[in-house]
């Protein structure tokens, strides 16, 4: 995917911003606090339908301004299409469009651009709660998996049921339709997740070794959110129930899932420093946009916020002469440009933003 057009209006302290990216890298250059990572967030919440830095509500729209725009235009490779998605978001409300047809649910713009970003708070993925990596593996199959998000919203909406009849301390009959509805979806939604793990492995095997070699082999374990090899949902259901009840939550179940990243340079049970967490959590996420692209036949956009205060000058190396073998679009900001881009890199494409404008050059 290349996107070829980028519009910006009322984000953070962008007011009205046009850019018209480059195929391979383009570098967004500018001082602290001068609007990178707001050009960033924009691809990002029409990719996720929210910003790596939070919701939409909590900050994104700038101050004063009742909604914030954002327009893209990219071409597809497969099959090749020009495509175009406008969004419209005012933290609680939002409009959008795709190909020139209005959207019924956010997932369809979701759907349609992929992005995977790198960024100061990618740690996490590793050494942080669960949620990011629940996402994680969800992203994977929301873009391979036609029949995924179907099962995820039933999921979604059966838990929420649940829960509220057990804050209800509701009975028996009634709970056991949302039982068996989760386990349906559940059990469903389990076996995606754990079959794109395991199909992530090799791909993982492969960017860390060339990324992180010190880390060692990689290993990824799914975790599930009940025991799965022992009982079914449905019965991890029915015996967490009491327990269930007395909380008012659903304490077993994919929205528990998990899993965990072990290095084999790494002694056993040492925890990763956070330079460590940055570059596994890179290596997985290089992984999936790899895998994403022997799937689909094209590379996501890939997004690399400051990247030269995040990673020191060999890692940024290996990254970059990775992404740029690949022939993705890239995306990536700094204060400066990384002198090892203009080591590896015999071109690129640069915006310089400045009080909330951005301009090439
Ligand atoms: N809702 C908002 N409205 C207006 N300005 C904002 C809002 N949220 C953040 N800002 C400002 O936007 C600027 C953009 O910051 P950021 O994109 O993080 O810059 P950079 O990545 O270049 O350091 C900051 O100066 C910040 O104070
Ligand atoms: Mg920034």
């Amino acid at each position: 995917m290349q996107v070829t057009r980028l519009d910006i209006t009322q984000l953070r302290s962008l007011r009205a911003v046009s850019l018209a990216p480059a195929a391979g890298i383009n570098v967004l250059i500018g001082d602290n606090g001068a609007g990178k990572t707001s050009v960033l967030e924009a691809l990002h919440v029409m990719a996720y339908g929210r910003s790596f830095r939070g919701r939409v509500g909590d900050g994104l729209v700038g101050v004063g301004e009742r909604a914030l725009e954002i327009f893209v235009e990219w071409q597809q490779a497969v099959p090749q299409r020009l495509r175009r998605a406008g969004l419209r978001h005012s933290g609680q409300s939002w409009e959008g469009r795709l190909d020139g047809e209005p959207v019924s649910q956010l997932g369809q713009l979701c759907a349609a651009l992929a992005v995977v970003t790198f960024e100061p708070g990618s740690h996490a993925l590793v050494n942080g709660g669960g949620e990011p990596r629940r996402r994680f593996m969800d992203w994977g199959l929301f873009h391979v998996e036609q029949t995924f998000l179907p099962y995820w919203r039933r999921y979604a909406r059966a838990l929420k049921q649940r829960n509220a009849l057990l804050k209800a301390r509701a009975g028996g009959s009634q709970l056991d339709s949302w039982d068996h509805e989760l386990a349906e979806a559940g059990e469903a939604i389990t076996g995606w997740r754990q079959h794109y793990l395991e199909r992530l492995q090799p791909w993982l095997s492969e960017t860390n070794a060339a990324l992180a070699p010190t880390l060692g082999e990689a290993t990824l374990t799914f975790l599930p959110g009940w025991r799965r090899d022992e009982i079914s949902l449905a019965d991890a259901l029915l015996l967490s129930r009491d327990r269930d009840l007395a909380t008012g939550f659903t304490s077993v179940g994919p929205h528990r899932a998990d899993w965990r990243i072990r290095h084999t340079g790494l002694p056993q049970g040492a925890a990763l420093s956070r330079g460590q967490a940055k570059l596994s959590a890179l290596g997985c996420l290089l992984a999936q946009a790899e895998r994403h692209a022997a799937d689909r036949g094209e590379w996501p956009i890939v997004v690399l916020d400051d990247l030269a205060s995040e990673l020191d000058s060999s890692h940024q190396r290996r990254v970059l002469e990775r992404l740029i073998q690949s022939h993705a679009q890239v995306f990536l900001s700094g204060t400066d440009i990384p002198p090892t881009l203009r080591d590896v890199a015999a071109d690129f494409t640069t915006f310089h933003v400045e009080h909330g404008d951005v301009r090439p050059g």
